[in-house]
């Protein structure tokens, strides 16, 4: 059977898209050479392979899931089963950190101006809390070479932390950033409790479930079905995990007043307001700003404190 014959056979079944991919995964090919070898011919193996890719596919199971690879932010990261698949709207965090942790370092920002950006230089942590993939703080890392800011990873599956370390490898950042498991900022809490004062400055960057029960269930069958619901679902209308997270950051904030604080999360859009209240209350002395991404949408919070 040649590459033209699978396409023809189906093409009404599949997305074509995903077919070609499946198909290039197999072959270990690009895309390209999919579409310009039509007359390709396939082997026994690789046809049985393609068949049971195929089939998982049109029972939904994720792209992403059959080949073990997504991209984000131009770099290729492993995925499977036990971590989200990284989204296109995520980068819109990354954006941010990074224009955080690296734009001009003399230069006050603006909107915040409690905090100095060069604060952020040296002896700064940054904290991935729910890593995954490890796809956040990697796409940082990788891009921010020169920084001597220390990378923290924290994520309570064990094996999400898993592919991640996987990933910090096959990126080189494996020596730059530690991973811990655990609930949100506790790991950090108990591993930094005596460097904490002696850091100048604290940088969060969270995309933690936000999925409420309700928004979960209209989901797509490749998500509800595949993704794994500890990375998706919170409590409270979806906001559960980041009031918790806002109660463990007022307890630094409360123990260590002058420490610089900076907190970025992806939310919701219609969690907006919700967010903002809780953000008043749980974390009065905040200076918060919210962000929509390209398709208008509410997306991305930075508190500062
Ligand atoms: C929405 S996924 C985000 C994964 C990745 N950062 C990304 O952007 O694709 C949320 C992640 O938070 C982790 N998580 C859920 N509850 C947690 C908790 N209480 N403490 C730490 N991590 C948690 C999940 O295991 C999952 O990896």
């Amino acid at each position: 059977m040649t590459l033209q014959d699978l396409q023809k056979k189906y093409f009404n079944r599949i997305d074509r898209l995903d077919l070609d991919l499946i198909i290039a995964h197999v072959l270990k090919k690009n895309r390209e050479f999919i579409l310009t070898n039509p007359k390709q011919h396939l082997g026994f193996f690789q046809l049985i392979k393609i068949k049971s890719l195929i089939s998982r596919r049109i029972k939904h199971e994720p792209l992403a899931y059959l080949t073990g690879h997504k991209e984000f932010y131009g770099l290729d990261f492993q995925v499977n089963r036990h971590t989200l698949i990284p989204r296109p709207e995520t980068e819109l965090l990354v954006e941010n950190v990074l224009r955080l942790l690296g734009q001009n370092r003399q230069q006050k920002n603006s909107k915040h101006n409690q905090t100095n950006v060069s604060t952020y230089v040296s002896n700064s942590i940054l904290i991935d809390i729910g890593t995954g993939s490890g796809n956040i703080i990697m796409a940082t890392a990788k891009n921010l070479k020169k920084s001597k800011i220390q990378y923290l990873a924290i994520d309570q599956s064990r094996q999400a932390l898993k592919i991640a370390r996987k990933n910090a490898h096959q990126h080189q950042v494996d020596q730059k950033i530690k991973f811990l498991q655990g609930d949100l900022l506790k790991p950090f809490i108990k591993k930094y409790s005596s460097q904490i004062e002696n850091l100048s400055s604290i940088i969060i960057a969270a995309n933690l479930p936000y999925l409420s029960q309700e928004i979960l269930q209209s989901a797509s069958v490749d998500v509800k079905k595949f993704e794994p619901e500890s990375a998706l679902l919170s409590p409270q209308k979806g906001l559960g995990h980041y009031e918790k997270l806002f109660n463990q950051i007022q307890k630094i904030h409360l123990n260590n007043p002058k420490l610089p604080i900076t907190v970025l999360i992806e939310y919701s859009p219609e969690q907006k307001q919700d967010l903002q209240e809780m953000i008043k209350k749980i974390l009065p002395e905040s200076q918060s700003d919210f962000q929509k991404d390209l398709s208008g949408l509410w997306r991305i919070a930075q508190i500062n404190l």
